[in-house]
Formats: structure tokens, sequence, C-alpha cells
């Protein structure tokens, strides 16, 4: 079943991780950060896009589901903020006329295929402002045959153009071993 298909599938109803809630990792560097453009990568029903905004910010967002993009243009209408939120496939090469300061990817890129991880990187490398910031909070893969999760290439390739500021290692499991996954958070900075 194709990604995009699949994800509208999930938007028809309210999937796990649209919790409404954004998480505080988010707001530790909004509250620290002067206010720029930020473009939000896999950005479901725009819940973080609504409270960058609420910080000042100017906001973009980007889903391959367009239940997901009408879900969030509605938020941001709803919540008297402005920004734009289209749907494209951010693992094929794109053009934006924009650029950034802030990139935020919150369970995106860990779904792509390596293809679309490279065209992700190369269109990552053209969006962000010099000084700009890349969060990124992806699951980590469980193992070598899923095609799931990041690695530490994936965070090699991100050093080939970003200095990386931060990253905190984490388990979202319960202790008996059941429910998520193991994450990562991390930050990166494109060198002025
Ligand atoms: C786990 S959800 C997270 C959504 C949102 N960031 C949040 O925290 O609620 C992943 C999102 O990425 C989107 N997505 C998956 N593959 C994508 C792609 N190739 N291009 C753009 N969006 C994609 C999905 O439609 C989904 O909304």
């Amino acid at each position: 079943m194709p990604r995009w298909f699949r994800y509208n599938l999930g938007y028809l109803g309210q999937p796990p991780w649209d919790t409404g809630i954004s998480p505080p990792e988010l707001k530790a560097f909004l509250e620290t950060s002067p206010a720029g453009r930020a473009l939000d990568v896999g950005c479901g029903t725009g819940t973080n896009l609504v409270t960058i905004a609420a910080y000042g910010w100017q906001v973009v967002g980007l889903d391959i589901a367009w239940l997901s993009v009408i879900k969030a243009r509605r938020k941001l209408r709803q919540s008297g903020f402005g920004g734009q939120v289209w749907c494209k496939n951010v693992g094929s090469r794109l053009r934006l006329k924009d650029e950034f300061d802030l990139v935020l990817d919150i369970g995106c890129y860990h779904n792509l295929s390596a293809l679309e991880r490279e065209a992700y990187r190369h269109n990552l490398a053209r969006w962000l402002n010099p000084g700009g910031v890349y969060l990124l909070y992806a699951h980590q893969q469980t193992s070598p045959t899923s095609p799931h999760g990041v690695v530490e290439a994936d965070f090699s390739h991100f050093s080939r153009f970003l200095s990386l500021q931060w990253r905190e290692d984490s388990d979202e499991r319960r202790p008996d071993g059941g429910g998520g996954r193991a994450a990562t958070w991390v930050r990166f900075v494109r060198e002025l």
C-alpha cells in the first residue's frame, strides 16, 4: 500500500501520534531562540505549526497526506495564526522558494527509504539558512532488516553539512518491554 494512502487512511481517524501536544524539546528550543521562519516536515495535523507560530515564527508545513494538510490548515486558521501547509513528498527533490531558520521533523525521516533519505538531505541542505537549526525526532532502527528507523550512518550524513549541537537517546518503551521504541532527538545547526 503506498505510504500516502496509508497515512491518509490513518488521518480518517486520529492516529496514535496525533496527541495535540508539542514535545518539551521543541518548546525548550522556542523559548531560547529568536523567532524566524520555520518549516515542519511531515507536519501531520499541524499541532507543532501552531505551537511554533505562537512563539512569533512564520510557519510552513509539508506533509504527504492531503487529509492531514487539510486538518493542519484548519488548525492554523482556527488558532488565528497565519502560515502555509503544502501536500508534498519530502522524499523527492523539492523546490521551495523560502529558506528557514528552523526545520523540524518529528517522525517523518525515520520512515523514508534510503533513496528518499538522500533526496530529503539534499532538500534540507538547501532549505536551512546559515545559523539555522534542524531538530529531528526519530525512532532508532530495531533490526538491520527493518526499513524503519535511523542508524548512526544517518547522523553521519547530516554531519557532512551540519554540526551536531545536542543529542538525546531515549526509550519510549515501558519498563515491561512493551509499548513504543527507542528513539533519538538531535539538534544540528548549519554553520554561519
Ligand atoms: C509519525 S507522523 C508525525 C506527524 C507530526 N510530525 C506529529 O508530530 O504529529 C509522520 C508524518 O509524516 C508524514 N510523511 C510520511 N512520509 C512523508 C513524506 N515522504 N513526505 C512528507 N510527509 C511524509 C505522514 O503523513 C505523517 O503525517
